[in-house]
């Protein structure tokens, strides 16, 4: 295992589950031994580093391309960052991909109609309404990814079989070690 860290990127609509699954990887890589660990969420980022960018996709691509980064600068000492965004636009994803190298992109899929039924934060009522212009998967584009390293299907499975997925194809990949029979 390099001295690098990596990079898990979790892309999704809103209310698909992305923060969700991240809050309940970190404590099991905290428990592999990787400590050097540090979230980023774009809902919490647009509230500092982010602030006052809006949903344009213009905006939309700096707030990925500003999350991207500061996962750059900190892989590059050794963090491992789990970055949840719903990171709409596949070319900018691969940019961030590109500049980061240790990258495992998660798609974390969810249907708009369960995500209508869901509606946690009651965005998704409001979108439909019109009352919330260019909302992801209702009136702006959400670009699935290709070939993710990992998906997973927040209505099909339960979060316990997401987060063995994702933490069985991590070591897979060979940024967790293997857990030692104890
Ligand atoms: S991204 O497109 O730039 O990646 P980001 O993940 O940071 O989006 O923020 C998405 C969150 O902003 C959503 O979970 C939701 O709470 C809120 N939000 C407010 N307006 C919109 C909108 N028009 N489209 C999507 N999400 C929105």
């Amino acid at each position: 295992m390099s001295d690098r860290g990596f990079v898990v990127w979790f892309t999704g609509l809103s209310g698909a589950g992305k923060t969700t699954i991240a809050d309940a990887i970190e404590p099991l890589l905290r428990e592999r031994g990787i400590t050097k660990l540090e979230k980023l969420d774009g809902d919490v980022v647009r509230t500092h580093l982010s602030k006052g960018l809006g949903f344009s996709k213009e905006d939309r691509d700096t707030n990925i391309r500003r999350i991207g980064w500061v996962a750059e600068v900190l892989t590059r000492n050794g963090v491992c960052v789990l970055a949840s965004a719903i990171s709409p636009y596949r070319e900018i994803r691969d940019e961030v991909k590109a500049s980061i190298g240790n990258f495992v992109e998660v798609h974390v899929h969810c249907s708009i109609e369960e995500l209508t039924r869901r509606d946690v934060k009651g965005l998704y009522e409001k979108a439909i309404k019109g009352e919330i212009k260019n909302f992801t998967g209702v009136s702006d584009p959400y670009e699935e990814p290709v070939n993710p390293d990992i998906y997973v299907d927040s209505e099909k499975e339960e979060l316990a079989d997401s987060v063995a997925k994702v933490m069985a194809r991590l070591e897979e990949l060979g940024y967790v070690p293997a857990r030692t029979p104890a």
